[in-house]
């Protein structure tokens, strides 16, 4: 329809600090305006206009970037965009053809998008004891959303396994156990890059579980351990624990010894009766105990 005004509407994203262009058009138009409308006003501005006599660029285009019109065309290349660049681009160009004047109006919403930036990790403890929750938190200063998450966990062996992905920072473990114990990595993305944190050592403390006691040498009945008089006999407890066990020896209930092995250099049939061992967590202020019935027999 001739004499009408056409409309043509499109959005465009560049990345702050980057370059962009503008285009008014795919020709070049007699005359053209560019205006621009910051986001959250009504009013249109003047950017440059050009009249056929060169184009005269306006204050604002300074506030805008490193503004400038490609030459022998009406586009605008921005260098170095600023986040204030960001909004509404109109150019409302006028061609000159035979069947008379052409009007156009070309809109551009151009949004400045911003890369993540490395990500932090926060850990609400980074020495949880088993049976609590545990969050983590990847925290990012910048980044334009809508913005991606994935956290990595990591064995101390080396294995590596997904363990959350999504559109939360936040990564809750309910109930952390021993098995969780390792290295945290968390990867923040958006529409311009990803980027991923330092991995975090997270070490859970636990125990001590029940003791096991190993008696060497022994022969063993359904009444406790038996072993020869005059033999050299070694008690070894052993229990999982975060930090490590702290071992005292009982005999009979009273403590005879301190450590993880329990030595008795020719044993003799008086040392016959309970052996019990006491492990004990010292940072969780925690114990267990394991107790056996060992009778020294002579030949
Ligand atoms: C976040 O963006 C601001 C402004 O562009 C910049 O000064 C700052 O260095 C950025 N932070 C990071 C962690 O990249
Ligand atoms: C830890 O993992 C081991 C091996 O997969 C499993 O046997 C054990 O039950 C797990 N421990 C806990 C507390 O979940
Ligand atoms: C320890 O207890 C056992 C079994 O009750 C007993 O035979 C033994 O004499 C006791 N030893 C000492 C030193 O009291």
């Amino acid at each position: 329809d001739p004499g009408q005004v056409v409309y043509v509407d499109s959005g465009l994203d560049g990345v702050v600090g980057k370059a962009v262009i503008l285009e008014c058009g795919s020709t070049r138009p007699d005359v053209y305006i560019w205006g621009f409308t910051q986001p959250g006003t009504d009013a249109i501005k003047a950017v440059v206009y050009d009249f056929g006599k060169g184009p005269k660029l306006q204050k604002l285009a300074q506030s805008l970037g490193d503004i400038q019109v490609i030459s022998g065309a009406a586009s605008l290349s921005i260098e170095r965009l600023p986040l204030a660049a960001e909004g509404l681009y109109t150019c409302q160009a006028l061609y000159d053809t035979d069947q008379g004047a052409k009007l156009i109006y070309y809109y551009i919403h151009l949004r400045v998008l911003v890369p993540v930036s490395k990500p932090n990790i926060l850990l609400s403890d980074a020495s949880p004891a088993e049976g609590s929750l545990v969050w983590l938190r990847c925290g990012l200063e910048n980044g334009t959303e809508p913005l991606y998450f994935l956290w990595e966990y990591e064995t101390y062996s080396g294995l590596v396994s997904i363990v959350s992905e999504g559109n939360s920072s936040m990564f809750n473990m309910a109930e952390v156990n021993r098995n969780n114990t390792g290295w945290y990595q968390c990867w923040a993305r958006n529409q311009v890059n990803q980027e991923r944190s330092d991995r975090i050592r997270l070490d859970i403390i636990f125990g001590p579980d029940i003791p096991q006691i190993d008696v060497t040498p022994y022969s063993i009945t359904d009444r406790g351990y038996y072993v020869k008089e005059r033999q050299t006999v070694s008690l070894l407890c052993q229990a999982q624990s975060n930090p490590p066990s702290q071992y005292v020896w009982f005999y009979n209930n009273s403590q005879v010894y301190t450590g993880p092995k329990f030595t008795i250099t020719r044993i003799l049939r008086m040392h016959t009766g309970t052996y019990a061992c006491q492990s004990q967590n010292t940072y969780l202020n925690t114990r267990s105990f394991k107790t056996i019935n060992l009778t020294v027999y002579c030949e």
